[in-house]
């Protein structure tokens, strides 16, 4: 998505191990026409599918997965990071974070995710894919079925992608980053 590119170029940040800074457009301040467009390029790349819902995880997933919701008129459902005081009704599963190197509960109710769910699962980032298979683990628990997984920006030199992949998962990524230093960035291709 030669927009996005553009951007990140403009106004993201690199730094030395590979992260990127994108706070002034998506993970703080957020651009919405941005975020609108970035929904519209989804719905192209997702059009030949069946879903009936979109499905994310708090906090930064939730507002490109709801302007997807938004222009296909379907529910969108946020996993959640924080425990709820009883466990009852809920699918959880654990998820490693890298970057914080701890490992956290996610869950969802089975309330909004259920049996015959076809879903996709909509993120800013795809780095090891921690957080995108925690959410395919609920969303096999839940009986449903998970058709895809977009992500804005994917780091292709961290493992993620190929996790997926291998899981026999659909990936769709906006832009993918081949490499990050202080101040570089590059694209794959
Ligand atoms: P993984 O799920 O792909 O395994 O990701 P990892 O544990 O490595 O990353 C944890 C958090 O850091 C995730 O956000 C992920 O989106 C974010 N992240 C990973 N690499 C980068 C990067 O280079 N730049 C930025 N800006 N974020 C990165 P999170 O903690 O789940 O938080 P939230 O922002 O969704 O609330
Ligand atoms: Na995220
Ligand atoms: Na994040």
């Amino acid at each position: 998505m030669e927009l996005l590119k553009e951007r990140i170029l403009k106004d993201g940040k690199s730094f030395d191990g590979g992260i990127l800074k994108v706070d002034s457009f998506i993970n703080h301040q957020m651009d919405p026409v941005l975020m609108k467009n970035i929904a519209n390029e989804f719905v192209k790349r997702f059009s030949d599918l069946n879903i009936n819902k979109i499905i994310t995880i708090e906090a930064s997933g939730i507002a490109p997965a709801i302007l997807v919701g938004l222009a296909l008129e379907l529910p969108v459902v946020f996993v959640k990071k924080t425990k709820p005081k009883t466990m009852e009704g809920f699918y959880t599963t654990q998820v490693y974070s890298f970057t914080k190197d701890k490992t956290y509960d996610v869950c969802v109710s089975n309330q909004y995710l259920n049996e015959g769910d076809n879903v996709i699962f909509i993120d800013d980032f795809l780095a090891n894919g921690n957080a995108a298979l925690g959410v395919k683990d609920l969303v096999k628990q839940a009986g449903a079925n998970l058709s895809g997984m977009g992500f804005i920006i994917e780091k292709s030199f961290q493992e993620g992608r190929d996790r997926l992949l291998d899981k026999g998962i659909r990936v769709e990524s906006l832009v993918r980053i081949e490499w990050l230093g202080e101040n570089s960035i590059e694209f794959v291709e």
